[in-house]
């Protein structure tokens, strides 16, 4: 019998273990595999928490009532299974020294009478919890760094407490219409598209470009009134006001899916500070550095409005900081905007 089309086109496909090894072995021979072993790992982790989020509206349907599912489980909820499936997944491989989550207060260490590694991950486990029950797109973020305390030991505060330019990887799954796994390790960025009948993430986007001005901005106007007039002049530039290009307004309230659809063609997504938020509503570790790097090395740029961010050495955990990501030279426009009303 002869194969079909879809059956030719699936022998020559690359999951994203052979495209990671074969990274490996074009740029960096000399390594260990540690850190291709953790991507695989973060990759896993996206498959539980996929096949959760994609069973979401049933779990109402099948478990009882007071949270206890069919099997006489407690319903967990969504943001709270990705968090400890990120756990499961890294915390006894050898190869991290320390975690820290959004949903966590304190830093992760690994549990006693297992090895540690060399690596700090950092991540938001559920990206736009608002959008959950409502069925729209949702993600995860992770955020890759060598630890800086010396030797074997179990990992220390400052080895989650650096900025943004020293991570050797970043990325972020996105459970959309289709579910994808996009990440950097510094040479280029590339995504890959899981394919639920062989349970495969498979490369569908190598070498991600952003354009370097977007036909989109994404924000959250209802904040306008809170913003100062310098913010409310970049915005209103955005619209098409005041000598500005007009753009197309989306916004989607998860990160992860309004930063996918810029960096794919081209916009800009702002999160800026404003009088209740004075710092910003996004976190710096777990949001805006990982996809500021990604962003970066996709030819785009990410600022907090007055500096790149990362360089912003941050000084606390679950520090919170203002962004400006996307498109090259429209964070550029908006950060010397910003500059020169301040
Ligand atoms: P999280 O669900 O991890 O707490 O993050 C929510 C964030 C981010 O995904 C989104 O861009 C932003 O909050 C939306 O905030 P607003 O509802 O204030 O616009
Ligand atoms: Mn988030
Ligand atoms: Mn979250």
């Amino acid at each position: 019998m002869r194969p079909s089309l879809s059956q030719i086109a699936l022998s020559r496909v690359i999951t994203i273990e052979q495209f990671i090894i074969e990274q490996e072995r074009r740029f960096a021979p000399e390594a260990t595999g540690e850190l291709s072993n953790l991507l695989y790992d973060i990759g896993l982790a996206a498959k539980i928490i996929n096949s959760h989020v994609r069973m979401a509206g049933l779990a109402d349907i099948l478990g009882a009532a007071g949270g206890v599912n069919v099997q006489g489980e407690v319903v967990q909820k969504l943001d709270e299974f990705a968090n400890e499936t990120m756990k499961h997944a890294l915390l006894r491989t050898g190869r991290t020294c320390l975690l820290a989550s959004e949903e966590d207060e304190q830093p992760i260490p690994i549990p006693e009478g297992y090895p540690t590694g060399k690596y700090t991950v950092l991540y938001d486990p559920l990206d736009g919890s608002s959008n959950i029950d409502v069925n729209v797109s949702i993600g995860t973020i992770f955020s890759i760094h060598k630890r800086l305390s010396p030797g074997k030991g179990p990992g220390e505060l400052r080895d989650c407490l650096q900025p943004g330019r020293t991570q050797v990887a970043a990325g972020y799954v996105l459970y959309g219409s289709s579910t994808m796994l996009v990440y950097t390790t510094g040479q280029g960025v590339h995504g890959f598209t899981f394919d639920p009948s062989i349970g495969e993430f498979l490369l569908s986007h190598p070498n991600i470009t952003t354009p370097p001005v977007g036909k989109y901005y994404s924000v959250n106007e209802s904040n306008f009134p809170r913003w100062t007039l310098p913010v409310q002049g970049v915005v209103r530039r955005w619209k098409g006001a005041d000598g500005g290009e007009a753009k197309n307004c989306r916004y989607i309230g998860s990160l992860v899916a309004d930063f996918h659809r810029n960096l794919m063609v081209g916009g800009v997504f702002a999160y800026p500070a404003d009088v209740n938020n004075t710092q910003g509503k996004l976190r710096l570790l777990y949001e805006c550095a990982p996809l500021a790097f990604l962003c970066e090395h996709a030819g785009g740029y990410a600022s907090d409005g007055q500096r790149c961010i990362l360089d912003v050495q941050p000084s606390k955990l679950h520090q919170r900081s203002p962004l400006f990501i996307g498109s090259r030279d429209d964070v550029r426009a908006a950060e010397l905007a910003l500059a020169a009303g301040a």
